[in-house]
């Protein structure tokens, strides 16, 4: 792509030239001005499209793959979302991936390590649990769980429970891409746990509070494991009466590892937020991919001047760099959007960029 600015590649083809760019792909070598203008965009050109995945479309087929495979013969019995702008990459946005599981009451999926951090938002069903390096956590619907970059995890659904949705995270693409991924079969099918049921979000679960003494927690991700949905609702709530929150994202809150206040994972990070009743919010874009799920409420989003309207439990992609404001469609009922992006990889890397749309972050024209 030849663009006419300076400092830009603008070089006409000729027999000539063609010719030598023939001798120099002989010599598995190419003319950087060629190809220059494309891989140096002036700014982030995502191919991801904004998304949204309706739970009501989605969940009948993801409920008749329980008749159609077993865990065992799946490994994970998964329906993965996919973004129509990048098929057959696995991505539902930039490198994020996610994808609904489904699990009966009696069954488990074995347990495993990689190289590559996951994270599980509860969508429905009861009895369900996952087992982190020899930690099991009970899992209820808004609960949000963390298996980090090389902890050994199992899951399943107690035998006295109910078919269980849950969506998994994983930023394995990013990984991918910089081919650094490891795979692991625990000897063992399933973890012993030796600790009591949900130690860790007794032991780091207190508000403001950390254990003091004896060893500080070093590992790089969150040593709370599990986010209870009771108490971050109630931690928004409470918020939401003392605080006017950000103008792009109402009460918004990070999840965060305790013992630094940074995100839960190296590479991953996720938010819960609030709008309340009539709540609209300017727009904003910045770099980094996100992935939406609807814990509470209906609404709508503006991604990119495009309407996309939502309700429980549909999942919508904002892509990088793309405009976004969400509005809230009851003037009564708050709306609360989990979600999960690869801000923390954008901010180690030194790539986050962020900006309002106009003086101080207007309304997008909505286009289609
Ligand atoms: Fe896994
Ligand atoms: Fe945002």
């Amino acid at each position: 792509m030849r663009e006419d600015v300076i400092g830009r590649a603008n070089v006409e083809d000729t027999p000539e030239l063609e010719a030598y760019y023939s001798e120099l792909g002989r010599q598995q070598s190419y003319a950087l001005w060629t190809v220059a203008n494309d891989i140096e965009p002036w700014q982030p050109q995502p191919a991801s499209l904004p998304t949204l995945w309706s739970y009501a479309a989605l969940r009948p087929l993801v409920l008749q793959a329980l008749d159609m495979v077993s865990p065992e013969k799946a490994g994970r019995r998964v329906i993965a979302l996919e973004n129509p702008g990048r098929k057959g990459l696995s991505a539902c946005v930039g490198w994020l991936y996610t994808g609904l599981q489904v699990m009966r009451p009696g069954e488990f999926a074995t347990a495993h390590n990689h190289a590559s951090s996951a994270l599980r938002f509860i969508m429905e069903g009861a009895g369900g649990y996952t087992v982190v390096d020899g930690h099991k956590m009970s899992l209820a619907a808004g609960d949000f769980v963390i298996t980090p970059n090389g902890t050994w995890h199992d899951h399943g659904v107690e035998a006295d429970g109910d078919v269980t949705i849950w969506q998994d995270g994983l930023d394995m693409l990013l990984v991918n891409q910089l081919d650094a991924n490891f795979y692991a079969v625990h000897p063992d099918h399933v973890q012993k746990s030796n600790v009591p049921l949900n130690d860790t979000v007794s032991i780091y679960g207190g508000r403001g509070l950390l254990p003091a003494g004896g060893e500080a927690w070093s590992k790089p991700y969150s040593p709370l494991l599990k986010y209870e949905w009771t108490s971050t609702y109630d931690t928004l709530a409470q918020s939401a009466r003392a605080s006017d929150g950000s103008p792009y994202d109402g009460i918004i809150m990070q999840y965060v590892n305790p013992a630094t206040g940074g995100p839960v994972m190296k590479t991953l990070g996720a938010t819960i937020q609030l709008l309340r009743g009539g709540e609209r919010t300017r727009a904003h874009r910045h770099t980094g991919s996100v992935v939406y799920n609807v814990a509470k409420g209906e609404g709508f989003s503006i991604i990119a001047g495009r309407r996309f309207d939502w309700k429980k439990n549909d999942i919508f992609v904002v892509p990088s760099w793309a405009w976004h404001e969400h509005v809230n469609a009851s003037d009564r009922d708050d709306a609360v959007l989990f979600a999960f992006n690869d801000l923390p990889s954008m901010h180690a890397l030194g790539l986050y960029r962020e900006e309002a749309l106009g003086e101080n972050g207007g309304h997008q024209q909505v286009v289609h």
